[in-house]
């Protein structure tokens, strides 16, 4: 999914991974010369924000399992000026790195999508320096008239079919305690949370399909069939008339949980 959409992925005028990026790297607050690691790098949002505040010679690297994301990523990096970002295609499940570590282990908006993340958490545990920390961002809750426009694709969504944001509505990652219990249960301690509400502002009904397309969401536009496509659409539209705000525009809010975890020295097996 994620190569299918790399190139119009954070691309189609709607700032969304940036505002959480923010949030992650703010709260990490990485200190001048602490090494990197993003996993689930997408096109280098955490990257870029980290690279400001480590200096010129830090380590920092980004792994995604998306060759397409990759490409973007040294596209975007490259640009930045930040050619020296080293960037691999690697599953964030188990990443091997020979005995790598860093101080501090980065992931926005991933861990939802890796089929155990316990043993994920674990993995990554193990690419901490001594006193290294972790933190990741997953989706808190959404504005309901959000959630009211998502539901026109509801009739269509597979069984077991999940969007990311609402991921597990009963399982770890529907409440704070349970993204922080993931963390506790592989082993981290000191875990802290944060949310905060990123706005998204998109001009018209037209832009929201545009934007829908060019993330993860597209998945639930792949399952309505060719001839209901427009129908869904006008379903849409209908509902995002209630989003419009004072400025003409659409606006829709999502919470952003932050989770950072380190761990105690003497306590990882
Ligand atoms: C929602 S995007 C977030 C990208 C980036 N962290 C950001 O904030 O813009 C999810 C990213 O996770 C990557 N991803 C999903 N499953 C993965 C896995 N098992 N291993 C590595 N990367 C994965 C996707 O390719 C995609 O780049």
């Amino acid at each position: 999914m994620f190569d299918v959409l790399s190139t119009s992925y954070d691309a189609v005028g709607v700032d969304f991974f940036g505002p959480i990026a923010d949030q992650l790297v703010g709260h990490l607050s990485p200190a001048r010369g602490e090494s990197l690691i993003d996993i689930g790098c997408g096109k280098g949002q955490v990257l870029i924000r980290a690279a400001k505040h480590v200096g010129q010679t830090a380590r920092l690297m980004g792994i995604d399992v998306s060759p397409g994301m990759l490409d973007q990523a040294r596209a975007v990096l490259d640009r930045a000026g930040l050619a020296r970002v080293e960037l691999r295609e690697m599953d964030a499940q188990d990443p091997h790195l020979d005995g790598e570590l860093f101080d501090i282990v980065a992931s926005s908006l991933v861990l939802f999508f890796i089929p155990d993340p316990v043993r994920a958490l674990g993995s990554w545990r193990t690419l901490l320096a001594p006193a290294g920390r972790i933190g990741i961002t997953t989706f808190g809750g959404r504005d309901p008239r959000w959630e009211e426009v998502d539901s026109v694709f509801t009739p269509y969504l597979p069984a077991g079919m999940l969007d990311a944001r609402t991921s597990g509505a009963n399982g770890p990652f529907a409440s704070d305690d349970g993204v922080a219990g993931l963390f506790r249960e592989a082993g981290f301690s000191s875990v802290q949370t944060w949310n905060t509400d990123v706005d998204v502002t998109l001009t018209d009904a037209a832009h929201w399909r545009t934007w829908t397309m060019s993330v993860g969401q597209r998945a639930m536009w792949e399952a309505v069939p060719a001839d209901k496509v427009a129908e869904v659409q006008e379903h849409a539209t209908e509902r995002l008339s209630n989003c419009i705000g004072d400025d003409g525009q659409i606006h829709l809010t999502q919470t952003i949980r932050t989770t950072l975890a380190g761990v105690t020295p003497g306590s990882a097996e």
